[in-house]
This record gives C-alpha cells, structure tokens and sequence, in this order.
C-alpha cells in the first residue's frame, strides 16, 4: 500500500503564542493575560485569531502561560465549536523565546505546515492570500518602522531580495522589521529543535527565518497597513484608538462575529440564572 502522508497535501495549522509574563504591563497583566486584555472592544487574542480564521486555518493550538490557561480556556474552550474550528491549548511553562512554539506544537503541527502569528499582533491587512497559497519554505511579513532596534530587521538587496535578518540591531541595518506572523513548512519543527538559545537566553524566531534565508527559501512580503503591539500601557492605549478609528475589529470574519454573538447570548443566560 503507498503512502497517503507522502501524497496527501498539507494542510495549514495556525499556533497563537500567547504565553510570556508581559512586566510592561504590570499590575494589570498580574490577574490576566497579556492576550486577554482589551483593545477597544475585544479581548487582543481575537485580533491574531481572525488573521488565521479569514484565512481559513480551522485547527488552532493556541499557547498560554499555566496561571492564565483558565480564564483562555473559559473564554475559548467552546466558543468554535459550531463553527468547524478546532482550538486546543498548550502550556508555557517557563517563556524560553517565540521558536518554543513550533517545538510546543510539534505534535500539533504534525505532518502540516503552519501560519504562528504573536498574541500581541494585530494587522489591518488581510494575508489570506498569502496564508491559502502557501507552498513551502518559509513566508514573513515586513513592515517600514521608525524604530527599527526594537525589532527583527531585515536587509534587502537593490533588487528588493530579502539579505540579512538581524535581532534587534545595535547598529542600523534597515528600517524593515519582521511581523509578528511566520508562514513555515513542516522543517520549522526540525530547525526549532536543533536551536541554541541566544545571548539573551530565548531561542529566536529570528533564527528560524535565518536559517530559511540561508536555504534561500524565505519570501518577504512588505506591506503597508496598520501593524500593532500592544506590550506597553502606551501602545495599549494607542492600539484601541486604531482598531476604533479604523474600525479594525468591526471587520472580524462572519463566523468569529457569530461566535462571539452566540457567546454573548451564553454569557446573558448565564447571568439571568445567576439573579434568579
Ligand atoms: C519579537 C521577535 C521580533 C519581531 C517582534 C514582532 O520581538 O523577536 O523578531 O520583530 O516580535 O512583534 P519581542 O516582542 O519578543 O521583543
């Protein structure tokens, strides 16, 4: 008998990182998540999850910090579950850097590529184009910024071919940083598990992408569209005016809108027999 696995196309699985301690937000981030907090009028993690479901990623691993795993669980445990989309949890136990995910989700990602966007990401554009005609090697999104060394830079040559990717430079490189959303095909798992840590003690998604620059197997797409973290009190703030301005979370996929309404619904009844 062949070999379906061999034949068979792969599909695209979604991982939502979203563990990490978030110190910059302390106290509010010492009662929840980070992820779980609100940008205008949605907890942030629906942001990075409609980036993946617009794109038609159904099975998504979605992976939390143990102290909050309760409160995502209560919040998404079952909210899909008529709607044909599949999450499930990991847990972080210590945050060891962002290629942890693909380490964490092996099992997950299984025989199939995967689309891994940060909790902390919200983007304006659609890349469901991209993420649906994703065929291998490794895909990033890249975006002009003013303040580069805070980011993954990366250097293209004249001919726009992405050259370097650099960490958060100390010396200029470029004003391109790399999103926080990381199109792999299935070696991501074997380059994340043979990964030293860096001086900064994490294992860098940085040198996942290198490692698919190297094999001359990365694309970089640049884009222009509103690009926002959500990591301090400031660009919290500054993210819910945005996503209010331009009506960023007015324009969810129908079916995270209908999950989210039905939830509502749930949490109404809820309430009532809570006063009877
Ligand atoms: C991480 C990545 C960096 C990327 C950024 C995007 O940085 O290490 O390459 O540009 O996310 O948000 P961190 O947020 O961990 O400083």
């Amino acid at each position: 008998m062949g070999d379906i696995s061999k034949t068979r196309k792969r599909k695209m699985k979604g991982i939502v990182l979203a563990g990490g301690t978030a110190t910059r937000l302390f106290p509010m981030t010492a009662t929840t998540s980070k992820q779980l907090l609100p940008v205008y009028d949605r907890q942030m993690i629906f942001y990075p999850l409609n980036t993946l479901i617009k794109a038609g990623v159904k099975d998504i691993l979605v992976i939390v910090a143990p102290e909050h795993s309760g409160q995502f669980l209560n919040l998404l445990g079952s909210m899909f579950k008529k709607h044909g989309i599949h999450i499930t949890f990991e847990v972080q136990s210590t945050p060891r850097g962002l290629a942890e995910a693909l380490t964490l989700g092996e099992n997950h990602i299984g025989d199939d590529n995967v689309a891994l966007i940060l909790g902390d990401n919200i983007f304006e554009d659609d890349f469901a184009k991209q993420i649906k005609e994703f065929r291998g090697g490794g895909h990033v999104f890249a975006k002009k910024v003013t303040d580069p060394e805070r980011f993954g830079v990366v250097r293209f040559n004249k001919e726009n071919r992405a050259m370097e990717i650099v960490e958060k430079p100390t010396t200029w490189i470029s004003d391109y940083a790399v999103t926080g959303l990381y199109l792999y095909d299935n070696s991501c798992v074997q380059i994340a598990k043979n990964m030293k840590p860096s001086e900064r003690g994490e294992v860098e998604i940085t040198d996942v992408n290198k490692a698919y620059l190297k094999k001359k197997q990365l694309e970089v797409t640049l884009f222009n569209g509103e690009w926002l973290d959500a990591g301090t009190p400031e660009s919290l703030l500054e993210a819910s005016i945005i996503v209010k301005e331009k009506g960023i979370s007015r324009n969810f996929h129908p079916v995270l809108d209908q999950a989210i309404t039905e939830f509502n619904e749930e949490l109404k009844i809820r309430s009532k027999k809570r006063l009877q």
